[in-house]
């Protein structure tokens, strides 16, 4: 066709075209070439996209001191994230793309080779590292970008991983030693783990203990409140969708939390309000460990340990056809029953203190001494709500606190009721426990101290002068506990008349 148009024109046209040819051919050479000498790296696929050509600085910078070795190999063998094989398959240009290296990022302009009938048979590709300054800017806007992506996966990944250990978990009753011996089990452990205990006797915070205590520790902790998802939604929630896979779906699909979980500890928060439809596909979910996303038939196999909790009380609800049978008995090969705070009534003084110095700290306050009057009030208080709620109520009192002491009279208003006519004469104070006037301890050491002897005394009282036995009651060594007994006694912080605490 070109011929016969050439044939056509004048010897004077006919020469201007050839010269035109000679050019545009010389433009396609000496684009190459400039490129070539301009760039820091190219490379030749064929249209397997393997290498069929890559220049010795390219080569070099993947770690091939030679570049015949590279050659024959899939580019991805030598460039882990080249996307020439996207370009010979598509037979479309990537004109100007950022490729991640692990150095640098670098800038990359991939080129289909075409045959005369216009089939990909390769592709050629340019990288250019420093050369092109003008695109300074956008490569650090890129940094920036890939920077800020990359903090915000920390942060994700930081809030997934368990926020709290063992040591958070206050308390050295024995209900609570007891308590913290299982979850220490359980964290050796990868069996189904069930916290039974009313609404803030820390089943959350003993999940985060376990979770870090386990070999799953540095993958997801991922948390999922029955309770507070709609019955709809759960099944979306747990094993995830396909794109597009009901009205309303996100259109990329969704992942559950099985699969975000997995690897990890997966919390099933409030169990007992699970809907029996669910319970099945939960239970299958376990036992086989692979879920299928909504709308796929695509199966998944997860890894994931399971620790449920709930305030219900699941035998019962067992009975009533309310729970599956089988899901419970999964679910219950390591139970931890968590007991309600008003059974425990030695941990009170050391959460009440512990709970003080965190929202103090946190909201750069006072920490308040409270009264003898008012400490006896907490400890008689029935705490429906468990530490939660007296977190809340030492909060409340902490930011409405206006003098330095809070009695009895604020307590009870901050638990909303009224004091007995009588001031709490009956108060549950142990055999042998000294009355600690904290009206005039001047600072937060000397209260902790006139705790820490009351809370000795106590413990001592409770088993009747036995050093040894109150010693392990509340989780220190006997000769630790004869120790600060002595120190508080010399002190005149323990009465030495104190039938119990006489030595
Ligand atoms: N033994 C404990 N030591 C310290 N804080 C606790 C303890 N138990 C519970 N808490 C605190 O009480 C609140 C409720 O605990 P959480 O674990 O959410 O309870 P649950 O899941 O049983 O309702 C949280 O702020 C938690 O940190
Ligand atoms: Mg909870």
């Amino acid at each position: 066709m070109e011929k016969s148009a050439a044939a056509m024109l004048s010897t004077e046209e006919a020469g201007v075209l050839t010269n035109y040819d000679f050019v545009a051919r010389r433009a396609m050479e000496s684009l190459f070439r400039t490129l070539e000498n301009f760039s820091e790296g190219t490379i030749v696929v064929d249209a397997q996209a393997r290498v069929v050509w890559i220049n010795q600085r390219y080569a070099t910078r993947f770690g091939f001191e030679d570049p015949q070795k590279a050659i024959g190999l899939d580019c991805e063998k030598v460039i882990p994230n080249s996307l020439m094989r996207e370009v010979v398959e598509t037979g479309r240009p990537i004109l100007l793309d950022l490729m991640e290296t692990r150095q640098d990022p670098m800038i990359v302009i991939r080129l289909p080779i075409l045959d005369d009938r216009g089939n990909c048979v390769g592709a050629v590709g340019f990288a250019l590292f420093d050369e092109l300054k003008t695109l300074t800017p956008l490569v650090a806007h890129y940094d920036r970008i890939r920077e800020e992506l990359a903090s915000a996966h920390r942060t994700l990944e930081q809030t997934r991983r368990a926020k709290y250990t063992f040591a958070s978990f206050i308390g050295n009753c024995s209900a609570t030693l007891e308590v913290k011996r299982l979850a220490r089990l359980a964290a050796q452990s990868d069996a189904p783990t069930l916290l039974l205990g009313e609404t803030g006797t820390g089943k959350e915070l003993l999940t985060h203990a376990i979770h870090a205590a386990s070999s799953r520790a540095t993958r997801p902790l991922v948390s999922v409140n029955v309770a507070a998802i709609p019955d709809t939604l759960l099944e979306v929630e747990f094993f995830g969708a396909a794109p597009g896979a009901y009205t309303g779906a996100e259109r990329k699909g969704r992942k559950g939390k099985f699969e975000l979980a997995d690897g990890g500890t997966l919390f099933l928060d409030e169990i007992g309000d699970m809907p029996l439809i669910l319970q099945s596909k939960l239970l299958r979910a376990i036992q086989e460990q692979e879920i299928e996303p909504i709308g796929s038939n695509r199966i998944i196999r997860v890894d994931v340990r399971i620790i449920a909790a709930t305030s219900a009380d699941l035998p019962a609800l067992v009975a009533a056809g309310k729970f599956r049978a089988d899901l419970y008995y999964r679910l219950n090969v390591l139970p931890i029953p968590l007991p309600p705070l008003r059974e425990r009534q030695l941990d009170l003084l050391p959460l009440v203190y512990s709970l003080l110095d965190e929202i103090c700290s946190r909201t750069e306050r006072h920490v308040p001494v409270l009264t003898q009057a008012a400490l006896q009030l907490l400890g008689q208080y029935h705490w429906p709500g468990n530490v939660r709620q007296l977190r809340n109520v030492l909060e409340r009192m902490v930011v409405t606190q206006e003098g330095r002491e809070v009695d009895e009279d604020r307590i009870a208003f901050l638990l909303g009721i009224s004091l007995p006519s009588a001031p709490p004469a009956a108060a549950p104070a142990a055999a042998g426990e000294e009355a600690v006037s904290t009206a005039d301890a001047p600072g937060y050491a000397d209260a902790m101290a006139r705790f820490e002897a009351q809370y000795l005394a106590r413990a001592l009282g409770q088993h009747a002068g036995n050093v040894a036995s109150a010693a392990a009651s509340v989780g220190l060594s006997r000769a630790a506990f004869y120790k600060k007994l002595s120190a508080h006694k010399g002190a005149g912080l323990i009465n030495a008349q104190n039938q119990w605490a006489g030595g």
